[in-house]
């Protein structure tokens, strides 16, 4: 299938694995490049700068297909020293990069000197409008139904998508929901040119994570997400669990007064928790909604060929027999 986005990031397939803290590991990422989408190395899940040139390195011995590098601006407790990463993001080659959390217009001049192609992550048509204007060459744009941090303006990808498509002239991916075929076809009707995937990548076979995570999605269903730190304007939508309903009645609580030091312990220090050793109901961690259409732990080659040879039965025989009727 081409694109607008298969041809501005030289890939096979309009299916991008998006950013993921302790999932965006070369072995993932690798795996979705060299099955033609493109995957996405998470910058901020690694120590430090080296160790990120490190997972660089591993990721072109793994793959001589393009792949990039997400840089995540959120509140965080820890500092990320953002120039030295995006000095060995251009140091190792990588050819795109996905921004999010934040304008990343003080790092493009760097980036897009370099040669690379940059894609920024928005929930909004106002926050893409602005990405375009400060010259990102995409747009991810995260429905309210997506994992992570989906905003505070709550609309869902039957609207953003199409508002996004008559605003933007830059190509753009949806992003929040998606798992099959049936997604990407739905995306490509509604005006984007591919889609994005968080939670579906989680649960396969080469995503670096304990398997009590990808189980945990597949026994979710489309209510078993939460979202949590609405009060403090930084909201994320999370698999719920003992700890995320405790971390909700306090928010219930302390109403405006709660500070992030009151959910330390529910938020602080999970991922890896949760990701390597498997304590899934140790805090809160990332889920998408569409965890309510994941049943299976394939391959992700196996994955995107499914999901493009369904796209296609549906656009060559369902939509075909619907108009030839
Ligand atoms: C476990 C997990 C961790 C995530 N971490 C990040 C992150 O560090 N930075 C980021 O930009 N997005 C992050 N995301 C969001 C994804 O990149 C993607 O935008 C989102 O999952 C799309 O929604 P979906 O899960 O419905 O596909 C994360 C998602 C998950 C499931």
């Amino acid at each position: 299938m081409k694109t607008r986005i298969t041809e501005l990031f030289g890939i096979k397939h309009p299916i991008i694995q998006g950013g993921m803290h302790h999932v965006g590991y070369a072995k993932l990422a690798a795996a979705v490049s060299n099955a033609g989408g493109l995957g996405i190395i998470t910058a901020l899940t690694q120590p430090n700068a080296k160790a990120l040139a490190s997972e660089i390195d591993r990721c072109h011995d793994l793959t001589d297909q393009p792949f990039g590098v997400n840089l995540t601006f959120l509140p965080s407790l820890k500092k990320a020293d953002y120039p030295a990463l995006i000095d060995v993001i251009i140091k190792g080659k990588v050819g795109i990069v996905e921004t999010a959390g934040n304008n990343p217009q003080p790092w493009l001049p760097a980036l897009q000197d370099a040669g690379i192609r940059v894609i920024h992550k928005c929930t909004s048509v106002r926050h893409a409008l602005k990405a375009q204007s400060i010259g990102c060459d995409a747009v991810s744009v995260d429905g309210f139904e997506c994992a992570g941090h989906p905003g505070e303006d709550d609309v869902p990808n039957f609207i953003l998508l199409p508002r996004a498509a008559d605003e933007l002239t830059i190509p753009f991916v949806a992003s929040g929901g998606m798992a099959d075929g049936r997604s990407l076809v739905a995306a490509l009707a509604l005006g984007a040119d591919g889609i994005n995937m968080g939670t579906r990548f989680v649960a396969t076979r080469q995503a670096p994570v304990h398997p009590n995570v990808k189980q945990a999605i597949v026994d979710a269903t489309e209510l078993d997400t939460r979202l949590i730190m609405r009060p403090l304007r930084n909201t994320e939508r999370v698999l719920t669990n003992p700890a995320v309903e405790r971390l909700l009645d306090k928010e219930q609580a302390l109403g405006s007064q709660i500070s992030f030091d009151d959910i330390v312990e529910e938020v602080a220090g999970v991922y890896p928790r949760v990701m390597q050793e498997g304590q899934t109901d140790s805090g809160a961690w990332s889920c998408g909604m569409v965890a309510g259409l994941i049943d299976d732990i394939p391959d992700v080659s196996d994955l995107i060929d499914r999901i493009m040879a369904q796209a296609k039965q549906i656009i060559d025989q369902r939509f075909g027999g619907l108009l030839a009727s």
